[in-house]
């Protein structure tokens, strides 16, 4: 169901990295239905095919191009393609990550900077390859962050410190960039499903349980985090920059972790 004014996003760009699929893939979907342009990047062509079709057949425009949100030369190569295709950005979305469980006395050196460099270098990494286009536009920013860090999280260090690194970048540069009109806020969904992170990182015997501590009761659904990107990305957000708006239904409230 739709909950905002079909064109809310009229002749925005929208460039969103993890676009081919999941929560990013949700938000590249509701920002074309919205009337948004989007290109969508991640590191494999057929995840970002797949929803390419999806955004087309809905009537939405899309282009799709390969980048590692890890290689600098690669993502400022993205977003110059971006710009010959839709002429500008108005809208960077940061959602490409990674994620597995390990206990941290199991962890590799290698294993900690592989999710720092995709989630907090490569936040950095688009953020800083986007700026000029964004200066222009006075567009915005939005980073897909997390609660793991809030408090502690089990076989989540990596990702925990990935994610706080990734708020620190949206309050810098919401600072920083502030005055070039460009609005930088991040979201952090709680536990949702229909996603990558819930495939694997949450057992199916645990399920049950998890939903049951969360207070409205139920797992957030792609569509709750698309909602709160339309409306950080929207003009009714014009005055919000630097928040991080969870969206988890008030589970790390309840100091229960994932596992
Ligand atoms: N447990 C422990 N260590 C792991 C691991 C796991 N499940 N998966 C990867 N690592 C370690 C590797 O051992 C390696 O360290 P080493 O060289 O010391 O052995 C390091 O991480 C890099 O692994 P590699 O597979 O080469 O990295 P990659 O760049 O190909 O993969 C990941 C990136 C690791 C993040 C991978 O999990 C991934 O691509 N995930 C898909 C995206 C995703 O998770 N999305 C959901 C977001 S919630």
């Amino acid at each position: 169901m739709k909950v905002f004014a079909d064109k809310i996003l009229q002749d925005k760009v929208a460039f969103v990295t993890g676009g081919g699929t999941g929560i990013t893939g949700g938000i590249a979907r509701a920002f074309a239905e919205h009337g948004a342009k989007v290109a969508i990047t991640s590191r494999k062509m057929e995840n970002l095919e797949a929803m390419r079709q999806v955004i087309e057949s809905k009537g939405g425009e899309c282009f799709a191009i390969v980048s590692d949100v890890r290689d600098y030369e690669a993502v400022s190569n993205a977003i110059a393609e971006t710009v010959k295709r839709f002429g500008k950005i108005d809208i960077v979305v940061n959602g490409a990550a990674g994620n597995f469980l390990c206990k941290a006395e199991e962890l590799s050196s290698n294993g900690f900077g592989v999710v720092v460099d995709i989630d907090t270098k490569g936040t950095f990494n688009v953020c800083r390859a986007a700026f000029e286009e964004l200066k222009k536009s006075k567009g915005q920013i939005l980073n897909i962050s997390a609660t793991l860090h809030y408090l502690a999280t089990p076989m989540q260090i990596h990702v925990s410190a990935a994610k706080a690194g990734v708020d620190a970048i949206t309050r810098n540069l919401s600072v920083e960039w502030g005055r070039y009109g460009i609005r930088v806020n991040g979201i952090a969904p709680g536990p949702i499903e229909d996603t990558e992170g819930m495939r694997r990182l949450l057992p199916e015997n645990m399920k049950e349980k998890l939903r049951e501590r969360i207070p409205l009761q139920r797992f957030g659904k792609i569509s709750d985090i698309e909602n709160a990107a339309l409306f950080l990305c929207s003009d009714a957000a014009s005055y919000i920059n630097g928040v991080t708006l969870v969206v988890d239904g008030g589970h790390w409230l309840t100091g229960t972790s994932f596992f």
